[in-house]
């Protein structure tokens, strides 16, 4: 089992670094270097049945290789470079019709000829679009993660939670210093200022922000996003350090702390 393991790691290095040459860019674009066109989030909701597409759709590339969990796809097009048509189709991972197998992280690896570019995107398949507990799903460009900051920068958090299209106007998210007293509501807080913000998209995804300006020392530590929905709750537990460089800072860890549970809350 272990010798198999070892073998299938061998085999996806070997076509990641193979992925990257022996293919030649036609017509660059600005300075040649790959780049991903559109914006898209690190988290993709679908319904089991339907249809649905990743976008890894990019300037300046030759070959594209997906990989589904770390397992390079069959349909992998090692042929791309003699083909541009193909390669430009599979830019795009589409499913016609959604098994809940296909629930996993998908990663495309973008090449010029000469250097790499990738993106992972988690799908996640659901059964229904009417969901019963919320789901955490961080947020596009990470920005739901451990923050370090010096004294006097703005931090921002963004977290997105997703919460079922009937539940979307009964979802609530509220903020929380964590410390060791416990937690304290953002806006009881009397001496660290804070600006929150609720907004929506797709219809079934609660994205909520925590804007900290000016930064002090007492706004170093843990921050919680903790959402309410249809009587469940989940939360995200994020951190702003200060910075190893700033004076008297010291280097914390950063080990991502987002915890993710679900409460049935009575
Ligand atoms: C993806 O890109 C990151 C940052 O550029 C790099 O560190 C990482 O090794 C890349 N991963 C793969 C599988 O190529």
């Amino acid at each position: 089992m272990d010798f198999i393991a070892n073998v299938q790691v061998l085999v996806i290095l070997t076509v990641g670094i193979l992925s990257g040459r022996g293919c030649v860019l036609e017509q660059p674009i600005g300075d040649g270097k790959p780049n991903f066109i559109n914006e898209i989030s690190s988290t993709e909701i679908a319904y089991v049945g339907n249809a649905k597409s990743l976008d890894c759709a990019a300037v300046n590339f030759c070959s594209v290789t997906w990989y589904k969990d770390g397992i390079p796809l069959p349909w992998a097009p090692q042929e791309a470079a003699q083909d541009p048509n193909q390669a430009e189709k599979s830019q795009i991972l589409r499913f016609k019709q959604l098994e809940f197998g296909d629930q996993a992280e998908y990663t495309c690896i973008v090449s010029n000829g000469v250097e790499n570019i990738n993106r992972t995107i988690r799908l996640v398949v659901l059964e229904d679009s009417r969901a019963d507990k919320p789901i955490f799903l961080g947020s596009n460009g990470g920005s739901c993660t451990d923050r370090t900051a010096e004294v006097g920068e703005t931090v921002r958090f963004s977290c997105e939670f997703f919460v079922g299209k009937a539940l979307l106007t009964q979802s609530f998210v509220s903020w929380y210093r964590v410390d060791k007293k416990g937690q304290t509501p953002a806006e009881w807080l009397e001496d660290i200022e804070t600006q929150t913000e609720q907004s929506s998209r797709m219809d079934s995804v609660i994205v909520s922000n925590l804007e900290i300006p000016n930064i002090k020392d007492n706004a170093f530590g843990s921050w919680m996003a903790l959402i309410y929905s249809n009587g469940y709750q989940a939360d995200a537990v994020v951190s702003v350090n200060p910075s190893p460089t700033g004076n008297g800072g010291t280097a914390k860890s950063l080990l991502e702390k987002i915890k993710m549970g679900f409460q049935k809350h009575e």
